[in-house]
């Protein structure tokens, strides 16, 4: 569909079609709305997908996280070293568990947690490490590994995404965390999955998404501490219907940065998203730029606004945001790679059925808004 001149763009939209509508009709007609034969066939689908050998449904990607925090041991006192340039579930779910998220900077190119920072953050207290697949380029996975500690992957922007060995995010071993945010790869409103190579591990998932009971178990039988995390029936349909068109929808999201890199080539100042570098494949998540050193930020975002066009800071860092700054001290200046990224960061309207004409018309708004 074309857009006019003028017209509002989203920043972001799922496709949903009428394979999706069918078979969530299909939930509803048959009265199982929950704990019904779709979880499986959502989670087997899904860890064929990644070249995972489980999966763990869950009700969004921070419950996905939380959970894995707690399989991977980490408990009361302990640090977990994360990237402060994320979304704020990441450092929060370490905060669920009574641990202390342990911040380290950024790498200046990809966005991703910077595995030298990460070393030298960790003290004998760190019992994991918590690296994100920002914007759905893949984090130097074989550098974490050889720091030796557990690690939980965030993958929650990173479906379809191959990392610099080669092998798909969530394919790896490790408990990688995938989310379906209606913004994301696949939309299921809102959901997660928990991918693994521990049988035991998806066991303690499994059980613990449910109020800690055991598949064995009666309904009012629980022998650990749960959590009510489960996925319906009504999200595992809208999955299952998304990961069969997956390879449609993620073709979609690299047209359009493909697009995009086109059309924005060449305003002077502007940085783009680094690209793909020997084997790594970008699941693009979302188009993100940096704005041209001294440019104000917020009067760019109104500007936009003004001209129909969508666009939001994405992502503040997470260290300097009220809550982190007041229960863990944290200030300005700690992780300068990552303050100068949040600080430059805007998120264009992005999904897979943007058009061409759609692209153009934020790339014009956005010389006219620089005056470059
Ligand atoms: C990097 C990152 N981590 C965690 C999450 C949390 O996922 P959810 O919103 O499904 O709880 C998101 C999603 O917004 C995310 O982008």
């Amino acid at each position: 569909m074309a857009s006019r001149v003028g017209e509002a763009i989203p920043l972001a939209r799922p496709v949903i079609g009428d394979l999706e509508i069918e078979r969530v009709l299909d939930v509803l007609r048959s009265g199982r709305l929950s704990l019904g034969p779709l979880l499986a066939e959502f989670e087997r689908d899904f860890a064929e997908r990644v070249g995972a050998v489980h999966a763990s449904a869950v009700s969004s990607g921070t419950a996905g996280l939380h959970l894995a925090l707690r399989a991977a041991g980490v408990s009361d006192g302990d640090e977990v070293v994360t990237s402060p340039f994320s979304f704020v579930a990441s450092a929060n779910v370490v905060v669920y568990e009574r641990a202390r998220p342990v911040f380290a900077d950024i790498d200046p190119v990809t966005f991703n947690l910077d595995p030298d920072a990460a070393a030298a953050a960790v003290t004998e207290r760190t019992t994991a490490l918590l690296p994100v697949h920002i914007f759905g380029y893949p984090a130097d996975l074989g550098a974490f590994e050889r720091i030796g500690l557990p690690i939980v992957e965030d993958a929650c922007e990173a479906l379809g995404s191959v990392d610099a060995d080669g092998v798909p995010v969530g394919g790896r071993g490790h408990p990688a965390v995938f989310g379906f945010y209606a913004n994301k790869q696949i939309a299921t409103g809102e959901g997660g999955m928990v991918t693994t190579a521990d049988a035991g591990l998806k066991e303690r998932i499994d059980s613990e998404r449910n109020q800690g009971r055991a598949p064995d178990m009666d309904w009012l039988d629980h022998d650990r501490l749960g959590f009510n995390y489960r996925l319906t029936e009504i999200a595992c349909a809208l999955g299952l219907a998304q990961l069969e068109r997956l390879d449609d929808l993620l073709a979609g999201r690299a047209r359009v940065a493909g697009a995009y890199r086109q059309a924005l080539a060449g305003i002077d100042g502007v940085d783009l998203p680094c690209d793909d570098t020997g084997r790594v494949r970008r699941g693009w998540f979302v188009y993100v730029i940096q704005l041209p050193r001294g440019v104000d930020r917020d009067s760019t975002v109104r500007a936009l606004s003004v001209r129909g066009i969508p666009s939001k800071p994405y992502f503040p860092a997470v260290h300097l945001m009220s809550y982190y700054r007041e229960h863990f001290g944290h200030r300005e200046g700690e992780f300068p790679v990552c303050e100068d990224v949040a600080a430059r960061s805007i998120a264009l309207p992005f999904f897979p059925e943007m058009t061409e004409s759609q692209v153009e018309q934020v790339a014009e708004s956005l010389r006219d808004v620089l005056g470059r």
